[in-house]
């Protein structure tokens, strides 16, 4: 069929020492040799080494691996992607590597369908190593042999330790390459540890490629159009693209024609992205749309499937495809099998479309796939490449499907977890995360990972006790393994748990000892969650900065590592820190962030009922009862379920005490009801619970049921839930002394972690209120709402108000008539029996009544 150009100038310019200097690491070849080509993207990293490689003896065997950014952590991709052209026909071991045949069998099995492994047994790390290591070997034969490892920041560090061990292989002869973005390497990448290595032994040898210079851009400028250039172009290109030979070609390509001086003329684009979709702003829009079908489909895309999403007839596709070929935009990498030319373009595309259009490509993309035949293969890629790309229930009806055929495959059970938690079905994902476990048996290291995620979930569901316990199982189990990736990940686990539990110390321990692992062992994948854990414990010793900044260094590498979860927590503790002491406009910009970033990774649970929470608190500070009820039901329109599940829990106390504050008792009261068997024992809601039921009872007038309940509602650290049950019960006529004596028991087993440093105050002065201290009540009230933190508007009012009836008491009307006039204000979106009491007492004192709310902008 068609076949790509690998770019558009014949020769590769500028490069000719760096190229000498590597084909000589090859003619010096005894014991191994390390070349690290480093470089920016699209800087000719890979050029080089395709050039390196014409280079070489025929007849030299290259085995050529390139790490993927949508698989960074599996075990041994890059390895297996080397050496897949040479196994894969393979149906038996052959002799000469019989000594490793059982793990050789097992690493193989995902590119060597025809090896059948012996599936009793289970290998640790080191023997699959030691067996990549001796597959190398033997495919590499006697004479020199290269082996490449592209694009080493996306790798697996299986595929790290194996170079690095080949790379200390002594008496072998071959010439080992990686190529990597240094800008994608942080420090305690396994890549920089390894290098770091190599550099003591002094046995590697470091290229890095700069942008090309001046003259080399006039030499492939003139090279593509195969005639000198005018200066004016060449200088004028090489400034705007600083050297990139990548956008260089881009601009090239943009500009269309021949005839180099219309470079002088068109508008060209000013950056590589606009660049490359400025290049097909210029293709017929079937084959711009076959283009976008394609970015969201990965890297690799069988015509079948493109022809089956894109809607698009054979012959059509045919003819858009060489459209595209010839455009320099797809390659056929494969017979009847296309890539983007580039990784960046591809990067491009996807980028510039809407969360919405990417969505609906994938879901045409399952039917497609799913007609195509239902076999293992398809379920496990397809999984993997919907959780990727947040088309979660797409994945977890992939991996479910698999399962039906290989109901013990660990891939398959972590994508089914994954992606039914996504999705909000926190039963289901418990049943599979289960069966993992135990298909995970007698394999530590995965048996940790099956715990770990266990043990969020039971805690998710409120199962405190199953939760502790597999926290510890985890942690007993990696201990056992020593330092190791594992130890790192269960103690980042263990620090979660304490930190959910309210236990500061511990958690600050737990995550320390995490971070100190993962750095160590160059263990990057749970990094962000150890910083977002440090900085989510309250009473933890360090101040609100510090762990607003923890906070946000744990987001980052959270997004830049792709782990949608970890940043969502991050945003969610960094909003639940920051509400009270940002400005409205902050935590309205950051919660969008955060939902956006859910919806990008298709975690319904996370865009519906938890962030839903956040949006409820943000808009009782602005006082917008109409709004913070249209949140909630937002939030469980976008994950629905009955109420009373366990997802719901804190949307259910919000929602309840929203139904309280607008009169509307019985759907309080059903709330709370639905809560009871989920809230959880010992969890951080019950004390919320509790608190919830005493406002009901008190609204009720039960007074007794209401101090017994606030009692119950001590139970955990946050004073909060029951400050408002405590109000409200003295507002029913509860005795000042019993509602005092609570709150000093309440003192004494707890601290109040600041959040809402206001509300002590508000309740001191209807203690003081119901015991008859007008002046103090007063002086309560004020202090309450001079707070320098932003005080949710209801509350505000509920202290102006209070200060209002004081006044009157004392006499003072012309003021409490201002204070009332205040509260109602305040109220003017809060319709409910406390802005009718405020309107009531307003008018009583001659105040005038208010015009009809107008919306307040920002609160929409
Ligand atoms: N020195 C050069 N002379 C001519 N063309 C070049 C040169 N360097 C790079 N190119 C071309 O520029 C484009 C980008 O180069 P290449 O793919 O090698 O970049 P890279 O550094 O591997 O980027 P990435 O980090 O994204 O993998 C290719 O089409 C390549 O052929
Ligand atoms: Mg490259």
């Amino acid at each position: 069929m068609v076949t790509g150009r690998e770019g558009l100038s014949p020769v590769m310019v500028g490069r000719s020492a760096e190229l000498d200097r590597t084909v000589g690491l090859f003619a010096a070849l005894g014991d191994p040799q390390v070349a690290m080509v480093s470089g920016e993207a699209g800087v000719g990293k890979s050029r080089l080494v395709r050039e390196l490689t014409g280079r070489l003896p025929a007849g030299t065997t290259v085995l050529v691996g390139r790490a993927r950014p949508s698989a960074p952590g599996r075990p041994f991709h890059v390895l297996l992607e080397a050496v897949e052209p040479a196994v894969r026909g393979w149906d038996r071991i052959p002799a000469s590597l019989s000594a490793r045949e059982d793990p050789l069998m097992l690493l193989l099995a995902p590119v060597a369908p025809r090896l059948a492994p012996c599936e009793d047994r289970q290998y640790g790390g080191e023997e699959l190593l030691q067996a990549g290591i001796d597959l190398v070997l033997e495919l590499a034969g006697d004479r020199p042999a290269v082996l490449v490892f592209e694009d080493l920041h996306w790798a697996d560090a299986d595929s790290v330790a194996l170079l690095g061990e080949l790379a200390v292989t002594a008496g072998v002869p071959l010439l080992l390459i990686g190529t990597y973005r240094p800008e994608e390497l942080s420090r305690g990448h396994p890549v920089a540890a390894l290098m770091a290595g190599l550099d003591r032994e002094r046995t590697v040898a470091h290229v890095n490629l700069d942008r090309l210079d001046r003259a080399a851009t006039h030499e492939l400028l003139a090279a593509v159009y195969q005639r000198p250039v005018p200066f004016r172009v060449g200088d004028a290109m090489h400034q705007r693209t600083g050297g990139n030979p990548f956008f260089l070609e881009e601009l090239i390509a943009a500009a269309g024609s021949d005839n180099p001086e219309a470079l002088e003329r068109v508008a060209l684009p000013w950056s590589l992205s606009e660049a490359v979709l400025a290049r097909l702003a210029g293709l017929d829009p079937r084959a711009r749309r076959v283009a976008e079908t394609a970015a969201v489909l990965g890297q690799r895309i069988p015509f079948d499937v493109l022809g089956g999403v894109g809607g698009v007839g054979e012959d059509q596709l045919i003819g858009v495809l060489h459209e595209l070929v010839e455009g320099g935009v797809l390659v056929e990498s494969e017979p009847d099998v296309f890539s983007f030319r580039h990784e960046l373009t591809r990067e491009a595309v996807a980028d510039h479309l809407l969360g919405r259009e990417r969505r609906r490509l994938h879901e045409k993309a399952l039917g497609v796939l799913l007609e195509s035949g239902s076999d293992l293969d398809v379920a496990r890629q397809g999984a993997r490449h919907y959780l990727r790309v947040g088309s979660t229930h797409q994945a977890l009806r992939l991996a479910e499907l698999g399962l039906t055929e290989a109901d013990t495959d660990l891939d398959l059970l972590e994508m089914a977890t994954r992606a039914a938690w996504a999705v909000g079905q926190l039963g289901l994902a418990i049943e599979h995360a289960g069966r993992w476990l135990t298909a995970a048996e007698g394999d530590p290291p995965a048996e940790v990972e099956a715990m770990r995620l266990l043990a969020r979930l039971y805690w998710e569901a409120g199962d405190r006790e199953r939760h502790e316990a597999m926290v510890a199982a985890a942690v007993t189990t990696a201990e056992a393994l020593g330092p190791s990736p594992a130890l790192a990940g269960a103690a980042s686990t263990a620090a979660e748990s304490s930190m959910l539990r309210g236990e500061g110390e511990a958690a600050l321990a737990w995550a320390e000892r995490a971070l100190t692992l993962a750095r160590e062992l160059g263990v990057e994948d749970v990094v962000p969650a150890a910083l977002v854990n440090k900085g989510s414990v309250g009473r933890s010793g360090l101040d609100m900065d510090e762990r607003e900044k923890l906070l946000k260094e744990g987001i980052e590498a959270a997004q830049a590592r792709g782990d949608h979860h970890t940043a969502l927590r991050g945003f969610y503790n960094l909003l639940h820190l920051r509400l009270y002491s940002w400005p409205l406009e902050v935590s309205h910009a950051t919660l969008r962030q955060a939902i956006d970033v859910a919806e990008r990774a298709g975690r319904d649970d996370w865009s519906g009922p938890n962030l839903a929470t956040v949006a409820i608190e943000l808009h009782v500070l602005e006082g917008d009862l109409t709004a913070a009820r249209a949140a909630a039901a937002a939030g469980r329109r976008r994950s629905p379920g009955q109420t009373g599940h366990a997802k719901y829990r804190w949307l259910d106390v919000k929602e309840a005490e929203l139904a309280l504050a607008s009169g509307d008792l019985d759907r309080a009261t059903a709330l709370s009801e639905d809560l009871a068997p989920v809230y959880g024992t010992g969890t951080e809601l019950e004390g919320w619970y509790h608190g919830l039921r005493a406002q009901l009872a008190a609204a009720r007038g039960d007074l007794g049921v209401a101090l017994e309940e606030i009692r119950r509602s001590g139970v955990t650290p946050e004073p909060e839930a029951g400050f408002e049950a405590m109000i409200a019960a003295l507002h029913a006529g509860a005795d000042a002394s019993a509602v005092r004596a609570l709150v000093a028991a309440m003192r004494e087993a707890h601290c109040d972690d600041g959040t809402d440093p206001g509300w002590p105050d508000e309740l001191e002065g209807a203690l003081r209120e119901a015991e008859g201290d007008a002046q103090g009540a007063l002086e309560a009230y004020d202090r309450a709402v001079a707070f320098p933190v932003t005080r949710p508007a209801p509350h505000a009012a509920a202290c102006h108000l209070g200060a209002a009836r004081v006044l009157v008491s004392l006499g003072r009307r012309d003021e409490a008539r201002a204070r009332a006039g205040r509260a109602d204000a305040l109220l003017c979106r809060w319709p409910g029996p406390q802005q009718a009491e405020a309107r009531r007492l307003f008018a009583e004192l001659g105040g005038r009544a208010r015009a009809p709310t107008t919306p307040v902008p920002g609160s929409a």
